[in-house]
């Protein structure tokens, strides 16, 4: 099987390594890649929000199953182009991207399938914003209802900011704070059935202790040892299936990863956030463990026939991603920094270095926020947190930021927790 990645981050790397380590995959080429991605698949240019060029580079290769990683292009409907071409693709359309690309259509969704989710409202005004906010009282929840690469969301005690976030947002979701550690839980969907894959939890804040603005996410680990073992099987059934109905219902099927964003609060899950792609970093930690093939089972779900696949198998052991990200993130990056001491670490084959934000070669350079994340697995997440962090002691580059305590607590972070102190 030839398969095409589309994209550039540490997911995609993450993707394309998964990928190359399936059996049944011949070729992995990726567009545009990083210099990561380079190492273990051929990268070819594209523009990932042009569908047509996707398509057509997917065609001139030849490849039998496109996997768009990013949500952009997926909104956008590059998907819709690479199926419209005849050509397997791993990701939604654009009609049923909108499960990310709105909030306030997730919501409806959600209400609609009678999934659990946190009490909202929609607001486009002042006067409802005011009152939104003094429906639920602190800690506000305030949400661009747009994609704003994970910088929509403010969630803070500070009524003040909580006012200010909303001003700056056209129309915006204000909903009631769900208290409980949050997990990640991905489901690779078929249009009308899905197979979870093994939790995860992503660490969100840019300081340690869950301290700071909101970030893509700074570390991850998975499996959870103190989730309920049940978990997935209680997402599919509560969350994902009737989410999958209801989307087949209004003609817009969903294909693709449906990342459910949930907080396992005192009354139950709740579902925080659907994306309509994997996550990173939090996905990594989760491929790393992936036993059986990722190409079999992501054309399988393209083409709408996932009961003819196993279900996907883990090995046993933990897997842990510490991301290394530049001076100045979240709210600026900086580029062009040297990256030294990533091939240190070549030869170690629990560990690997997952590419995000760099550039060139020899020097390795940064070139974005999140630059980097060393990934390890070990037999538990503690062996694995060890291992990583011995990996990010190898590396540097002027300016980077790292958290100290990725999955250093495995029992339930709450990155909200600070808000309460
Ligand atoms: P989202 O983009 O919706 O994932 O939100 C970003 C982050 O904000 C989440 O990962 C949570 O940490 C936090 N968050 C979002 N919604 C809520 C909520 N209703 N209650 C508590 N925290 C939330
Ligand atoms: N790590 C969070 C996300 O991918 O949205």
């Amino acid at each position: 099987m030839k398969t095409l990645v589309i994209g550039t981050g540490g997911r995609e790397h993450a993707l394309a390594l998964a990928l190359a380590r399936d059996p049944e995959v011949t070729e992995v080429h990726a567009a545009p890649g990083n210099p990561g991605i380079a190492e273990v698949a051929t990268l070819h240019e594209v523009d990932p929000m042009d569908g047509a060029a996707v398509a057509a580079l997917a065609g001139r290769l030849g490849v039998d199953l496109v996997v768009i990683g990013p949500e952009a292009p997926l909104v956008a409907g590059v998907a819709d182009a690479v199926t419209d071409a005849g050509i397997a693709c791993f990701g939604p359309s654009r009609a049923a991207a909108l499960l990310e690309g709105s909030k306030a259509f997730s919501k409806e969704v959600m209400a609609a399938a009678g999934v659990p989710t946190a009490r909202s409202f929609t607001c486009t005004s002042a006067e409802e914003v005011a009152a939104a906010l003094d429906a639920f009282g602190p800690p506000y929840v305030v949400k661009d209802d747009a994609l704003a690469a994970g910088k929509g969301v403010v969630v803070t005690n500070d009524e003040i900011e909580a006012l200010a976030h909303a001003s700056s947002c056209e129309r915006v979701v204000i909903e009631e704070f769900l208290d409980g550690p949050e997990v990640s839980l991905f489901a690779v969907c078929d249009g009308t059935t899905a197979y979870p894959l093994q939790p995860a939890q992503d660490f969100k804040r840019i300081f340690d202790g869950g301290l700071g603005p909101n970030t893509g996410g700074m570390g991850a680990y998975s499996p959870l040892p103190w989730a309920p073992a049940d978990l997935a099987a209680q997402v599919l059934a509560d969350v994902v299936q009737p989410t999958l109905d209801e989307m087949a219902r209004r003609g817009t099927a969903f294909r693709g990863c449906l990342y459910v964003g949930l907080a396992l609060t005192a009354a139950g899950p709740r579902v925080i956030e659907f994306n309509c792609r994997f996550g990173d970093p939090d996905v990594q930690p989760v491929l790393a463990l992936l036993e059986s093939g990722l190409g079999s089972l992501l054309l399988a779900a393209a083409q709408g026939r996932l009961g003819e696949v196993e279900p996907p198998q883990f090995r046993d052991g933990a897997a842990v991603s510490v991301v290394l990200a530049s001076g100045g993130y979240p709210e600026s990056s900086s580029k062009g920094d040297v990256i030294v001491g990533t091939e240190t670490l070549a030869a170690d084959a629990d560990v690997d270095v997952i590419h995000a934000g760099t550039s060139g070669g020899s020097p390795l350079l940064t070139a974005g926020g999140r630059v980097l994340a060393v990934r390890a697995v070990g037999t538990d997440v503690a062996d694995a947190r060890a291992k990583a962090y011995e990996g990010v002691a190898m590396i540097s580059f002027p300016g980077a930021q790292w958290r100290r305590d990725i999955a250093a607590e495995p029992l339930g972070v709450v990155e909200g927790a600070a808000l309460h102190a």
